[in-house]
Formats: structure tokens, sequence, C-alpha cells
């Protein structure tokens, strides 16, 4: 059965509904009737898989529709494919009416979210999100960005999309690992802020890699509690800062691996650094880290990967993060599972480097034992 959320900011006209169902894709219900010209842009799996058919359907209707792809992966969110898919739009004539389908995983939300952000100072466009990862994060919230050589998603926008449109199905297409990868970054909202999920996701592991029940219930949650936390905070002032949970060390790691290590995955790894940290600095308990440290590793997140990569170059990479203030690095850390540390607004704080090296080292250290 189709179900349906609005996510309605707070003080902001600003509301969009997410609808979750299978088959989506096949059912253009949710496709405003006015709209004439469409530019899908995806890239080149998503488009053998899901893109073709979609122009297909859209022909039938005798409106004007392009489709542009580009090579799949996180290296092609740059500045060029941006100017190169604008470039091709642009010459296709399609003017300030034109509508984005942004069809495909988070690479594709982002580069196509800020296209249409910044194309003709500004178009409509709806994320159809394919992989897991963009399902349950990155399609939901308007943000929109490119990297650039010094770093993950350093040059974007906030632009919401005038719908989410998520249809399930294309999970049975899903390799395992972007499965993973997906299953991390809900895994990362449960642990800042739901508890019960936390405890459903711990039990129901099992179900949630190999059957569709389960795994659609940590989905559902997932995008109820994104859609929860984003509302509140559009523009990331305060509240919506506790996403970036793990991120700080997990993009640096990202970058590090030049892009090889997927973000959910390379996001794992720091939310057991992070952990750490918050274990370290009093704050997180003991069992809490073990608990979290188990079930990443079930997740195939395993503690020793992590020396192989230099916690100096790390550190340097964290103080150019977007989230940085003055140079320095903000870590969100833990109170307990379900909740994090805050002090009135502020949600992410200055943790000394020593403290850094002390949770980097442990982690790498620990056995799968989880001491
Ligand atoms: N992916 C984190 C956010 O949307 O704020």
């Amino acid at each position: 059965m189709m179900k349906t959320l609005v996510v309605k900011h707070a003080n902001s006209p600003t509301s969009y509904p997410i609808f979750i169902e299978q088959g989506l894709l096949k059912n253009l219900f949710w496709l405003p009737k006015h709209i004439q010209q469409i530019v899908i842009i995806t890239d080149n799996k998503v488009k053998k898989l899901y893109a073709q058919n979609l122009l297909k359907s859209l022909q039938k209707t005798k409106k004007k529709v392009l489709l542009l792809s580009f090579p799949s992966g996180e290296k092609a969110k740059n500045y060029q494919m941006k100017h190169k898919l604008e470039q091709k739009i642009l010459s296709k004539h399609f003017d300030r009416d034109a509508f984005i389908l942004a069809l495909g995983g988070g690479v594709v939300g982002d580069i196509a979210g800020f296209i249409a952000a910044t194309y003709m100072r500004g178009i409509s466009y709806i994320q159809i999100p394919t992989t897991l990862l963009a399902m349950v994060d990155s399609s939901i919230g308007g943000k929109t960005s490119i990297n650039t050589s010094l770093g993950k998603n350093l040059i974007g926008a906030f632009w919401h999309p005038s719908s989410v449109i998520i249809d399930l199905h294309c999970l049975k297409t899903l390799p395992q690992k972007h499965l993973i990868n997906g299953l991390i970054e809900a895994l990362k909202i449960f642990i800042i802020y739901d508890k019960n999920s936390f405890q459903f996701f711990e039990k129901n592991i099992h179900d949630i890699l190999n059957g569709e029940a389960a795994s659609h219930q940590i989905i559902f949650s997932a995008i109820r509690l994104k859609s929860q936390i984003v509302t509140q905070d559009e523009r990331e002032k305060h509240l919506r800062s506790i996403l970036n949970f793990g991120h700080t060390i997990g993009h640096a790691l990202e970058t590090l691996s030049n892009y090889r290590l997927l973000h959910g995955i390379a996001v794992g790894y720091g939310i057991l650094v992070e952990s750490k940290i918050s274990e370290i600095l009093g704050m997180l308990s003991r069992a809490d880290y073990f608990k979290i440290s188990q079930l990443l590793m079930k997740l195939g997140i395993h503690p020793k990967k992590l020396k192989t990569f230099n916690l100096q170059k790390i550190i340097a990479l964290t103080q150019l993060d977007k989230k940085a203030k003055e140079e320095k690095a903000k870590y969100v850390l833990l109170k307990k599972i379900g909740k994090i540390h805050h002090k009135s607004k502020q949600f992410a704080f200055d943790v000394p480097n020593k403290v850094i090296e002390h949770a980097f080292f442990a982690v790498s250290e620990m056995t799968n034992a989880g001491k």
C-alpha cells in the first residue's frame, strides 16, 4: 500500500510530498499534468535499468523530453560534468518552465538538484532515488552539491524538490554492497534519534539483509525521522547538524580513498570513531559503544581497515570539511543510543586532536569482540 509523508518546513512555505510504494516508475500519477518540458538526468547504469523505459513512457505523452546520463560514481559529481549537462539542456532550448527528474542514487540527486537550483536561476525538479542511500537520506531535505578537489559537497545550494518518488521496486536490482551502504545511513539516524528503531534493527538484522518486509519498515522509519529532523531546521543552523554524525571522519575517509569507499561505508567507519570519541569524553557508555560497534561489524565494517588510512591526513581533511568553523573540525557527539549531546542549540563541538588520535587507534586495534 502506498505510504505518503509530507515534508513541511517550520517557519517556511516549503512543503513537498514523499510517495513510497512499489511500481511508481510505471504509474506516473505523481507527474504534474501541466509540465510540458522534462529533462531526465541519470547515470549510465540507471539509464539502462530504468531511465530508458521512463523516457518511452514520457514520449507517449507527447511532452518534450531529453534524457541525459553520465558515468556512475562520486567522481563524476564535479564542475565539468555540471557544465556539460547544462550546455546540453541549453542547446535543446529548455526554458524556465522545464522540470528535471533526478533519477538515480545520491550522486545523480546532488548534481541534478544543483543544476535545477541554478538553471535559469532555478527550476523545479523531482527526486526519484533508486538506491537505498538516496531513499533514506540524500533525496530528502533539499541539499544539492558537487565535489571539488579540496573536499566533498563543498559547492552547492539548498533547493527543495517538488516531490520525492520512492519506488521500492528499484531495490530489487541493488547490489548487496549498495544495500549496506544505505542501511548504514538509516542506522545512523536511529543511533542519533530513535532507540526503538535501533533495537528493531538489532533484532531483525538477518531479515533486514535478506527480506523485504523488515527492510521496508527500516526505510519508512528512516525517511520519517529524517523528514522530522530537516523540517525543524531547513538550513542546518542547529538540529539538522546531528545528521552529520559519523560524517566528519567519514567524509575525510571517502576523499582519501578517492571515492573508492562508498559514502555509507565511509560513514560506518566514521560512526565507529565518533562513537569512540563520545565514549572517551565520558558521554557514551561502553555498553552502548559495544552495541553500535557489534551491529556495524555485522554490516561488514571491520575496524582494522582504519589502519590503512593516515590519521594526520584525515585530521587535515576534517579541517576543510564544510562543517568546520575557523578551520576547526566539528563533531556530533553521542550521549546514548537515540540521543545526541547538545548545549541548548549547539549540536556539534570541537574535539582535541589528542582525543581523536586516541579514538582512532582504540578503534583500529579493536578485536571482533569489540573491546
Ligand atoms: N545528509 C544530511 C542532511 O541532509 O542534512
